[in-house]
């Protein structure tokens, strides 16, 4: 099984989410530990997606998200819930599209790089486990059309996971 060396093709967002989702559920099939899988996942976004600088996972525990597996610069550690882009999805459990960061009022700069921003919270049987954030250099980067195929993304991915692997 290899996923390297394959390129998406996202000038159809449409059709490159389809594929990308396809992917996904080959990468992640036969797997259910959530650290392994939420790597995996971080990666397969960061490789596939043109124009990001940051692609990865922040987990609930003890009440705050924490940093988990993601690809990109270093990032901070903690958001309390209700803080930032992450923590304002999180509390309103719903994704989060932001064109332009420096307009959104609490927003917490990881990477200066960072010019627009989306958070889709991951929800498993009611709880919430944490959120998919994923940051671009380029203003409003993220339309509908994402939030669509990244829900559906976040929909594979925590289809088979385990979710006492959080600790
Ligand atoms: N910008 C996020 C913080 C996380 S970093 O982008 C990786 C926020 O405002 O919650």
């Amino acid at each position: 099984m290899s996923f390297t060396g394959k390129s998406y093709d996202f000038r159809d967002k449409t059709a490159g989410y389809a594929e990308l989702a396809q992917a996904l559920a080959g990468l992640l099939h036969g797997e259910s530990d959530f650290i392994a899988n939420a790597a995996n996942t971080s990666a397969l976004i960061f490789d596939a997606l043109p124009d990001i600088n940051w692609a990865g996972f922040y987990l609930l525990k003890s009440g705050q998200l924490v940093v988990g597996p993601f690809q990109g610069k270093p990032a901070c550690v903690r958001i309390a819930l209700g803080k930032g882009v992450c923590g304002t999805a999180a509390v309103e459990r719903r994704t989060l599209v932001v064109p332009d960061v420096e307009a959104f009022p609490g927003h917490i700069a990881c990477d200066a790089a960072s010019r627009s921003e989306i958070v889709i919270p991951l929800i498993a049987g009611g709880q919430l486990l944490g959120v998919l954030d994923i940051d671009s250099p380029k203003l409003a980067r993220f339309d509908e059309e994402d939030a669509r195929g990244l829900e559906r993304l976040v929909e594979i991915f925590l289809q088979d996971v385990r979710v006492e692997d959080i600790g």
